[in-house]
């Protein structure tokens, strides 16, 4: 029965997550708090809580307040140039987080045995073959694969490249996790059958019935296609930007404004190199959060990935999940024939 065949491929997903299906809700800086964590982990899926740039006394209270929510596996996302990086850690710790996620570059020194020590399991991303390598070499347990396509920071590599690249290689020595760009059922059966342990999506769940993204950035994504979820860009050699998609507005426009007049600027002496650094580095501060929840999807960051032309309408995470592996199921069937 196919519904064994999708049952089996993410077996080894599923036991490592200790959910229903291997499928991750990628933590997303101020929407994964305890709402759409809790609903993901209740619908049999792996939510994330996203740390962010939280101060350790708010991420103390939501991993209680999600706990409340269910009683399902949750994981906790920490950035890992946080200044308060080991208090962070020794939180998970005490409220028994069971997986940490450690995003935004290698783990620095010593964080990956605090987290050993408090019996997390740890995943990291990998943005290449050999530092996946060198981060099972360090103990990390398992690795998400992330390309481009993904909503929020990016590399510079598409997943269906990372997949060949990373999967075959190795898959059989710890599980891992493909994102970016997945929308259907159809690409989530393909990235199994490459030997992927499962799957991490964000945008899919951002229009979640029980995300509390505001109904401004909701409506953006349901209106988007895929071409409009650009990465941002770079104009100048000198000033360094951190790649980054998201829906392409106003703002968007006004960045490119931003660094053109900081370029010249720095060409008339105006500025110094670091002064004009810093002022491309601040232009998007605290602009998540004002497209997230103040709903300004004009000035703020509409973090988006290219999978955001195919969601449709808000829905409760539990019928997207039940979608997602309903797509999986046929097309596994299809392939079987
Ligand atoms: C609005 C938004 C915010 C995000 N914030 C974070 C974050 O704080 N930490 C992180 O590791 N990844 C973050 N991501 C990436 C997601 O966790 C996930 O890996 C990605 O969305 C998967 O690709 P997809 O968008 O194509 O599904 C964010 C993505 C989006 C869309």
């Amino acid at each position: 029965m196919q519904q064994d065949r999708l049952t089996a491929l993410m077996a080894r997903g599923a036991a490592f997550l200790g959910s229903e299906v291997a499928v991750l809700g990628g933590a997303m800086s101020w929407v994964s708090e305890r709402h759409l964590v809790a609903a993901i982990s209740n619908a049999g899926g792996f939510g994330v809580i996203a740390c962010g740039a939280m101060p350790p006394a708010l991420l103390d209270a939501e991993i209680a307040a999600t706990r409340a929510l269910t009683d399902r596996p949750f994981g906790v996302n920490l950035i890992t140039m946080h200044p308060d990086l080991a208090e962070l850690i020794a939180i998970c710790g005490r409220h028994g987080v069971s997986h940490v996620v450690l995003a935004g570059g290698l783990p620095p020194a010593g964080s990956i045995d605090a987290l050993k020590a408090t019996g997390a399991r740890i995943i990291c991303f990998a943005p290449a073959l050999a530092l996946a390598r060198k981060l099972l070499r360090s103990g990390v347990d398992a690795l998400v694969i992330e390309g481009m396509e993904a909503g929020g920071h990016i590399g510079p590599v598409a997943t269906s490249v990372l997949a060949q690249e990373i999967l075959p290689e190795l898959a059989e020595a710890a599980p891992i996790f493909v994102a970016g760009g997945i929308g259907r059922g159809e690409a989530i059966a393909t990235y199994l059958e490459m030997g992927a342990a499962g799957v991490q999506l964000g945008t899919r769940f951002v229009c979640a019935t029980e995300s509390i993204a505001h109904p401004a950035f909701k409506k953006a994504f349901i209106r988007a296609s895929a071409r409009d979820a650009v990465a941002s860009v770079q104009i100048d050699p000198r000033l360094p930007v951190i790649p980054v998609r998201a829906l392409k507005n106003a703002g968007t426009e006004l960045f490119t404004a931003k660094q053109r007049e900081v370029a010249a600027r720095l060409d008339k002496g105006e500025l110094d190199m670091a002064a004009a650094q810093l002022e491309i580095e601040h232009f998007w501060a605290g602009a998540l959060r004002r497209a997230v929840i103040d709903g300004d999807v004009e000035h703020g960051s509409v973090m988006a990935g290219q999978s955001v032309g195919m969601v449709k309408a808000e829905e409760p995470v539990a019928d997207i999940i039940k979608t997602l592996m309903a797509e999986a199921r046929a097309a596994l069937a299809r392939n079987s024939v």
